[in-house]
Order: structure tokens, then sequence, then C-alpha cells
């Protein structure tokens, strides 16, 4: 959620004073959270230095819902933390596999990296369609190799998902778009910065993020993940966080708060809408990822796709953020998950990522659990 529409609740009074204020503004970063991304690859197991990677993934609404069982010398296997689920916004555990791809993919990036090939084995032993459970995700094995580094590894540390307004005054040169859809994929990437596509785009996912936040059980998801300000992120360093000096002072004086959220009257509710539509009108293009079929294995192979056009957004200098709600699988959502699908996929498949892109701010890298509070015994 961007920043800028927040602004407007203080009516620039006490709350902004106190937020822009000196000491309390350098002592509310959540260092704790953000530490994982200074440890990444700082291990001695060539698996720790890869977790360690592997842990910044972008994954829904930061569950990072992974759990890592290290193997005897060289293994490792992946489960999936059912506690993580999003049951009315991701009913079959589509977009969390999505993300447990992007997981594997940077885990075997920074493997390459660091001079180890890995060999995956999916669902060893099997899955479900409707579901994710306790069976592995993954196992996968290192052997020391002399693997090509991944160029798109260099970008690792810059790559976010940008939550804030875009610049409408700066487009996409054709140039950048087409050097980005040359991605390696293996599923179908498409993108299009026309006026009319871009214009299309724009009122659909405003629609579909107003479908999500108007229907109450699917907007108190989201609501029940977020975290405000420094003790709370530091805390539970996941889900949609809301840091810096501004949200705690807002937090502090009773407006931002998960409550005041919700309440269809307050202002927490009114500039959170402003703010995320806002968004989505700035959009200065879109991206997107179709896959033929969708099994899990074609879920974590789209992870793998999505990871890598992220990061050749992050090489371009573009802002990224992946906007799913017209993908998203209950009834409320069907007539603007039907356009998507009419429009991105007339032949059939599945529309499994979709993002719009431009040039936005600097943003901070946003919060871990550190990789050995993910190493479990399952
Ligand atoms: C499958 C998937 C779906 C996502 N959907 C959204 C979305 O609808 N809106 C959004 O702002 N971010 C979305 N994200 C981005 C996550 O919120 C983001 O990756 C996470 O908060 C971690 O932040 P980071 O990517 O900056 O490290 C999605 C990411 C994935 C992998």
């Amino acid at each position: 959620m961007n920043r800028r529409g927040f602004l407007k609740m203080t009516g620039g009074g006490v709350i902004l004073a106190a937020a822009t204020g000196g000491a309390f503004v350098t002592t509310r970063r959540p260092d704790a959270a953000l530490a994982p991304w200074q440890t990444a690859g700082t291990y001695v197991d060539p698996r720790m230095n890869a977790l360690s990677h592997a842990i910044l993934a972008p994954n829904p609404h930061n569950r990072q819902p992974w759990i890592v069982r290290l193997d005897g010398d060289d293994g490792a296997t992946l489960f999936f933390d059912t506690e993580k689920q999003l049951p009315h916004t991701d009913p079959f555990d589509r977009q969390l596999t999505i993300g447990l791809g992007c997981f594997l993919e940077l885990m075997r990036m920074a493997a390459a990296a660091d001079g180890y090939a890995v060999e995956t084995k999916l669902f060893p032993q099997g899955e479900d369609a409707q579901s994710l459970d306790n069976r592995p995700v993954a196992t996968v094995r290192f052997t020391k190799s002399s693997v090509a580094p991944d160029a798109l590894f260099d970008h690792v540390m810059q790559r976010r998902s940008n939550k804030e307004p875009f610049d409408t005054d700066r487009t996409i040169h054709a140039e950048t778009l087409s050097r980005i859809l040359q991605t390696p994929t293996t599923a179908r990437v498409g993108g299009s910065i026309a006026p009319d596509d871009v214009a299309f785009w724009r009122a659909l996912t405003t629609q579909a993020l107003h479908v999500e936040i108007e229907t109450p059980r699917t907007f108190k998801e989201s609501v029940d993940l977020f975290r405000i300000g420094k003790a709370e992120i530091n805390a539970n360093p996941d889900g949609i966080d809301f840091g810096g000096p501004l949200f705690e002072a807002l937090s502090h004086a009773g407006i931002m708060t998960r409550e005041a959220s919700l309440d269809t009257g307050s202002q927490a509710y009114i500039q959170g809408v402003a703010a995320v539509t806002e968004n989505t009108q700035t959009a200065m293009g879109h991206l997107w990822l179709v896959s033929d079929t969708n099994t899990r294995a074609d879920q974590i192979a789209c992870g793998a796709d999505w990871l890598r056009i992220n990061l050749a957004c992050t090489r371009e200098g573009l802002g990224f953020q992946p906007l799913s709600q017209p993908l998203q699988e209950y009834p409320e959502m069907s007539a603007h998950f039907a356009t998507t699908h009419a429009r991105l996929a007339p032949g059939g498949g599945t529309v499994q990522m979709l993002a719009r892109i431009g040039y936005g701010p600097g943003v901070e890298v946003s919060p871990r659990w550190p990789i050995e509070a993910k190493i479990g015994t399952m």
C-alpha cells in the first residue's frame, strides 16, 4: 500500500510533526526484520547459502510459506507450511505454490553463483490439486559443479515489489519491454505498453481491487495480516508491512489500526482505498504469464518464470507490482477472472500472474523471517 495517500490523514498536524521529527524517524526502521537481506550468502554450508537467498523470494502477502529440512550432507526437502494458507483469496493454494516456485528458482540461482548444481524432484510423494498439504513440495540435492552463474542473480538484492504510485510522466520504451519479454520462460509471457491496453488494465485492476476490498471476508484476510510499525514488524516479519514513522504515528494516534481499516467510514479505510487505486491507476504497462495447463508443476514453473521476469524488470530499473486480484478464484471475482482470461488466454490456459510496471520511487526491502526460523524437522 502506498504512503502518499496516508499523508492526507494527518491533516498536517501533530502526527505529521511527530512522524517527520528527527530522532523518531531514525529509530523506526525495523532492522531485525530486514536483517535477512544482509545475512544472505554468509554461511559455510552451501545449502544454507542458497536457502538464505531463497527466503528473499517474492511470495503472496509475504506469507513465506516455506519450511526446509536439511537431509544428510547435500540434500534438503521443501515443505509447505499449512498454517500460511489464504483460504479466501487463494482457495486452491495456486498463488502460494507460485511463491514456492520463486523460492526454488532463487535457491537454484544462488547455488549456481556459489558453484553448485541443484537436482530437484517435485512432489515426490504426490500432490493435491485442491490444496497443498504436509507432503514434500520438492527434494533437492546439491553437487559441486562448474554450472554457469545466472546473469539475473546480480539483481536479487535490488529486487522489490513496488507498492507506490509510478511516474506517469515517464513512459516505458518499446525496447525495454521487448528485452523483458525475451526472458526465457516455460510459460507464455506477454506484456503491453500500448495506451489502449494500459487504460483497459488500469480500469480492470482497479475494479478487481474494489471487489476484494468490498468483499468482507477477502478484505479481512488481508487486514488480519497488517503489521503496523516497528514492534509489530519485528515480532512478525511477514504479512503486509506498514513500516516507517508515518504509519507508526498514525497507529499510536488510533487512526491506522486493523480495526479502523475494516470500518468503511474511517479515514484508514477511505485513504487505504485511495492509496491502492492510485497504484493501479498509475500503471505505465502490464506484464502477464499464461500456462497451458494448471498442474502443481506448472505453478512451480510459473514461479521460476515470474522471479526471472521480476529480476529482468529490476535490471531495467523498472518498478514492478503484481496485481493478482482479477486472477483470484472466488465467486465475487468471477466476472473479472473471466474477462482477464478471455483477453489473455483466448485459446485456453490459466493466467497465472499479472503485474503493473512503470518507474517508481525507490522502496525499502520487505521483511523476512531468517532462514534459521524456517529450518524444521518435518
Ligand atoms: C503469486 C504472487 C502474487 C502476488 N500478488 C500480489 C498482489 O496482488 N499485490 C501486491 O501488491 N503484491 C503481490 N505480490 C508481491 C508480494 O506482496 C511480495 O512479493 C511480498 O510482499 C514480498 O515483498 P518483495 O517482493 O518486495 O520482497 C505477489 C507475489 C506473488 C509471488
